[in-house]
């Protein structure tokens, strides 16, 4: 097993309902709050002014800032940084998915930033180029979309158009203070949102998974139980969007399997660094980047780490193993996985996108430029090559 520290400050209150008692919790130690959200407002209108009433009621002046895209923007960010300094707010609260919470998080370290704020991103995973924020502002979350755990964590992922680049800020400083995980929020999220979100989860734990240290047995079976309960659970949740249980399973497989817990030691996840090019060369989906690549990696990746695979098939597709031989043992786990993932509807293949043969250069220099490191390879077990991405692409055309 790998040495590792394992830390995590932020405190959760989980369940139905929960979100009534956030502006109580908030007004113990906040006067003025910069309140963040989505452009569009949509299925949240309801919500936001929900909260901002029991905010109020509380005491607390709200300062708004409802202008974050999907995967936010470094503009979007600094023009709520400008926003909330002139108000002098004291903590910042997210109310939305991923994009948002990122967006808070990276705004309230900006409020403290000294230079360009861009300079808190990793531009390569060498790190040569980041200067990551010693201080923010409190961060409070209240997400809409179990998916990138970004309520508990100290990752915050923004974009940037200019530079066609996406990629974290990576900081203690950004663990949210409290965050008010409700399921209740999140039966209006669409069905692909849904599956998107499923994938993400799956995507965060498998790809230590197969990419990690093999020596990892608590550490094995809990990303077992992730990827389990997200299978056993997104069909109910497909099929009765308002089943309270089935969505409390989700957002709290969500939350854990990228909080730490899950994977001490371990942090590969070089499925996302491609994922991430795709999104910001094509503007696929985050969850859909991710379910277009993992079938594809699996099948390249398998012969190189068979045993991990096997468990794969065995532990979490369930396939039944008596009479066969490794090889095809393995090649029927990932081929139940990728049938999963097409039943619960979102794409498998890049071509889902209009991404050809032809585009496959761009998005390996796109790979190279944030998350190679100086050996001009993708860090995981074993090492991912340009070629290698190359050829991953291509089986999944
Ligand atoms: O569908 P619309 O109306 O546009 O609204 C939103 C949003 O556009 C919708 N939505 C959110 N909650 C909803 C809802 N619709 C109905 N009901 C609800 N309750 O969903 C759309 C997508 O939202 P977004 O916040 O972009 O999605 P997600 O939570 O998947 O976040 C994706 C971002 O998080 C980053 C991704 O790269 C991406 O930028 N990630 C952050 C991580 C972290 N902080 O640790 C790790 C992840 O791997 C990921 O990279
Ligand atoms: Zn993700």
């Amino acid at each position: 097993m790998n040495n590792f520290e394992f830390f995590n400050p932020v405190k959760v209150v989980f369940g139905a309902g929960e979100r009534h008692r956030l502006a109580g919790e908030m007004a113990k130690n906040y006067k003025k709050v910069g309140l963040v959200s989505y452009k569009e407002l949509g299925f949240l209108s309801p919500l936001l002014s929900e909260v901002e009433t029991q905010l109020e009621k509380e005491g607390i002046e709200v300062v708004k800032y409802f202008g974050i895209e999907e995967n936010p923007e470094i503009k979007s960010i600094l023009e709520a940084v400008n926003l909330f300094q002139d108000h002098q707010v004291e903590a910042v609260l997210a109310v939305g998915g991923g994009s948002v919470m990122d967006a808070a998080k990276a705004i309230a370290a900006g409020y403290y930033y000294e230079g360009n704020l861009w300079n808190m991103v990793y531009s390569r995973h060498d790190n040569v180029n980041a200067v990551p924020p010693e201080k923010a502002l409190p961060i409070v979350t209240l997400p809409t979309l179990p998916a990138t755990g970004s309520e508990m964590n100290q990752c915050a992922v923004v974009s940037n158009k200019d530079l066609k680049e996406k990629s974290y800020i990576w900081s203690t400083v950004l663990y949210p203070t409290v965050s008010f995980l409700d399921p209740e929020l999140t039966v209006t999220l669409p069905a692909y949102q849904t599956a998107c979100a499923a994938a993400d989860t799956i995507s965060h734990v498998l790809e230590i998974y197969v990419n990690g240290e093999e020596d990892s047995d608590l550490q094995h079976y809990f990303q077992e139980g992730v990827m389990k309960t997200v299978i056993d659970n997104i069909k109910v949740c497909l099929a009765e969007p308002s089943n309270i249980s089935s969505r409390s399973h989700l957002m709290w497989a969500a939350t854990c399997a990228i909080n730490g817990f899950a994977s001490p030691g371990d942090a590969w996840t070089p499925i996302h660094q491609v994922g991430h090019v795709l999104t910001s060369l094509f503007g696929v989906a985050h969850g859909a980047s991710l379910s277009m690549l993992m079938p594809a990696w699996m099948k390249f990746m398998s012969a190189k780490r068979p045993a991990v695979y096997k468990r794969f098939a065995i532990n979490v597709m369930s396939v039944d193993a008596i009479g066969k031989v490794e090889e095809t043992i393995i090649k029927e786990g990932i081929e139940k996985f990728e049938q999963f993932l097409i039943e619960i509807g979102v794409p498998v293949k890049v071509s889902a996108a209009n991404i050809s043969e032809t585009d496959f250069d761009a998005i390996v220099e796109g790979v190279r430029k944030v998350s190679f490191n100086n050996e001009d390879v993708l860090a995981c077990n074993p090492n991912v090559t340009a070629d290698d991405i190359k050829e991953i692409l291509k089986l999944a055309l």
